[in-house]
């Protein structure tokens, strides 16, 4: 993760990196810092601090900045904690840089280059700049080139050295770079969301290549030092930074966005009533010709991935596994010429789902994926992209992505399930105007928020939560489980409802809260069965349901009425409840809803 912004030319640079590393600050928000280089002395000056980029502002406001160049990161912590020393950026010898990634043999370069009571940090980081400053000898291009010939690992640095001042280089392994020309100087960044403002045109940094940006110009080189023409591409979509419109946190901003979301995106791959993604560019052969469907993804995105998996299994009768993308390559996955392989990420930008699809498509799969950022580096990675178009995600806890990952699904396995011939064209629009009415039925949960407030009051103080379900319920409390813990950090554990007595029911004691979900109605009388079990051994149960659900399951349950979609898209509606009371759970405890401890919205290490 982290992020990282540089700049070179005419302005003063202070703003530029500050807003720059707000724009960014999603990436990792534990520690933040600049490098400056004065326009009189050539002088290099560091500000850093653990905390937020609005703590460095204050740092820095104390300042006399005067300088036209400078980089600057915010850290998402992985070696040495969250403190000011272990902030970037980090400094040895004439070496000033900021890196992205994880070098994973820190510990032999700190003894080959003896740096032992040499260093300031507890970062991997500050021992590459240490390889870095061991190998410049007044030329960046080899110097960097021989240094990275002996790191291993995931890394973008962005590198100043003292005799070369206002001259920015980078180099990259899988961790992106993008980079600029702009009317008034050279940028790059970690994406584009920190250039967008700047120029309409960039560039991403090929891995293994050097970039050298002076106030004029950047040239591009590869390892052998041949200059390389960088490939730019328009940014063709709105960098628009939303705002939070009156709510308190952007969470609840994104989960109240839902219902226009989804409406548009069904009006937007959808005609005359049938899926539609031809003007994404996805050829039904990519759909009919597969013999079998991989879907790779992390979190929430491979959360949706298990709902698409049912869907295309029951609907389009096509064999699909899910795979946590960071386990896939480890995995010895079967992969043919005949997958499918549909990557999922909202930010695209997640190192292991990338790197599970460029290890499927080197095994022949062809690639698909859904995703919300444009251009990013997933996008760039697969040979048909759909887009969710959920517009800017702010907060950490994903909902309206995810929520239009899922429709995605829907139609995607609909249309599937035509192209294959599962599915007549009249049942898939019927399928369709069905998935048409859930908008409203997101509408009406959001009326009843107050509902689910109460609910969320009774579990404040819990300590571990169960969310159970069968079937696409259990998927759906996969989701909302994590939703939960992330945002409230309240213990809580998805389980599929008929596992509860193999094991889990024995840490069923009086007063655990047990969340259920019931929308499925072939499932309805085996669930009522395991909700008994709960209730029968003393657990407060909250029942999510459709109103004909609660009335068989009794009334003695604290519970909330789900209004009533077709039971394949029930998931859509359920997901909006359950983010709501992992909401309020968070928002009444007293908690940064938005930026959730240890974590951070776009997740590039592996
Ligand atoms: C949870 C959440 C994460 C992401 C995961 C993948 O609320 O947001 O679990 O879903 O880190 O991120 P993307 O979708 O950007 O690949």
């Amino acid at each position: 993760m982290c992020g990282i912004i540089g700049y070179t030319g005419k302005k003063k640079v202070k703003d530029i990196l500050l807003n720059g590393l707000e724009l960014l600050e999603y990436r990792g928000y534990d520690s933040a810092g600049v490098a400056v280089v004065d326009e009189k002395t050539k002088e290099t000056s560091v500000y850093k601090c653990a905390g937020r980029v609005a703590d460095l502002r204050a740092v820095c406001k104390k300042q006399e900045i005067e300088a036209t160049c400078g980089i600057g990161h915010t850290r998402w912590a992985t070696h040495g904690g969250v403190n000011d020393d272990n902030a970037h950026p980090h400094c040895f010898g004439k070496v000033t840089l900021v890196h992205n990634g994880i070098i994973e043999n820190y510990r032999e370069l700190a003894v080959e280059y003896a740096l032992e009571g040499k260093l300031h940090s507890d970062t991997d980081t500050e021992i590459a700049a240490a390889v870095f400053d061991h190998f410049y000898e007044g030329d960046p291009i080899a110097g960097i080139k021989n240094a990275v010939d002996k790191l291993k690992g995931t890394f973008a640095f962005v590198i100043m050295f003292a005799d070369r001042p206002e001259t920015i280089y980078s180099v990259r392994n899988v961790s992106p770079i993008v980079a600029a020309k702009t009317p008034e100087g050279t940028m790059l960044a970690s994406d584009v969301t920190a250039i967008g403002g700047y120029t309409k045109q960039y560039f991403a940094v090929p891995e293994y290549h050097i970039l050298e940006m002076t106030k004029e110009e950047l040239h591009l080189f590869d390892f052998d030092g041949k200059e390389v023409k960088p490939s730019y591409v328009e940014i063709d979509f709105a960098l628009n930074v939303s705002e939070k419109e009156g709510f308190p946190f952007y969470m609840e901003k994104e989960i109240a966005e839902q219902p226009g979301v989804i409406a548009d995106l069904i009006a937007g791959k959808t005609k005359e009533d049938l899926p539609d993604f031809t003007e994404e560019g996805v050829a039904d052969q990519l759909l009919y010709e597969c013999e079998n469907v991989t879907i790779v993804a992390c979190g929430s995105a491979m959360h949706a991935g298990l709902l698409g998996q049912s869907l295309m299994k029951s609907l389009a009768k096509v064999p699909v596994t899910v795979e946590l993308a960071s386990e896939f390559m480890y995995s010895d996955p079967v992969i043919t010429n005949q997958t499918l392989v549909i990557a999922v990420s909202q930010s695209g930008e997640t190192i292991d789902t990338l790197e599970a699809l460029k290890y499927a498509k080197a095994q022949g799969a062809k690639a698909l994926s859904i995703i919300n950022v444009r251009g990013s580096s997933i996008a760039r990675e697969s040979e048909a992209v759909i887009y969710t178009n959920a517009g800017p995600e702010i907060a950490v806890a994903s909902t309206k992505a995810y929520t239009s990952q899922l429709a995605v699904f829907c139609l995607l396995a609909l249309r599937m399930a035509y192209v294959r011939g599962k599915l007549s064209l009249d049942e898939t629009k019927n399928y369709v105007r069905e998935l048409k009415k859930v908008p409203d039925a997101m509408k009406e949960i959001l009326g009843e928020k107050e509902k689910i407030h109460h609910i969320a009051d009774g579990i404040l103080e819990a300590k571990d939560i169960f969310m159970i379900g069968r079937g696409l319920d259990y998927a759906i409390m996969m989701e909302g489980s994590l939703k939960l813990k992330e945002v409230s950090y309240i213990h809580s554990e998805a389980y599929a409802s008929g596992e509860l007595k193999h094991g889990p029911l024995a840490l069923i004691t009086s007063h655990t809260p047990v969340i259920a979900v019931a929308t499925q109605e072939k499932l309805l009388s085996k669930e009522v069965s395991n909700i008994r079990e709960v209730k029968s051994r003393g657990a407060d149960v909250v029942l999510f349901a459709k109103e004909r659900i609660l009335k068989e399951a009794g009334r003695e349950y604290m519970s909330f009425a789900l209004p009533d979609v077709k039971d394949e898209f029930m998931c859509l509606v359920a997901a909006v409840a359950l983010q709501l009371l992992a909401y309020y759970v968070s928002s009444d405890k007293g908690f940064d809803v938005d930026k959730p401890r240890n974590l951070a919205k776009v997740v590039t290490v592996e």
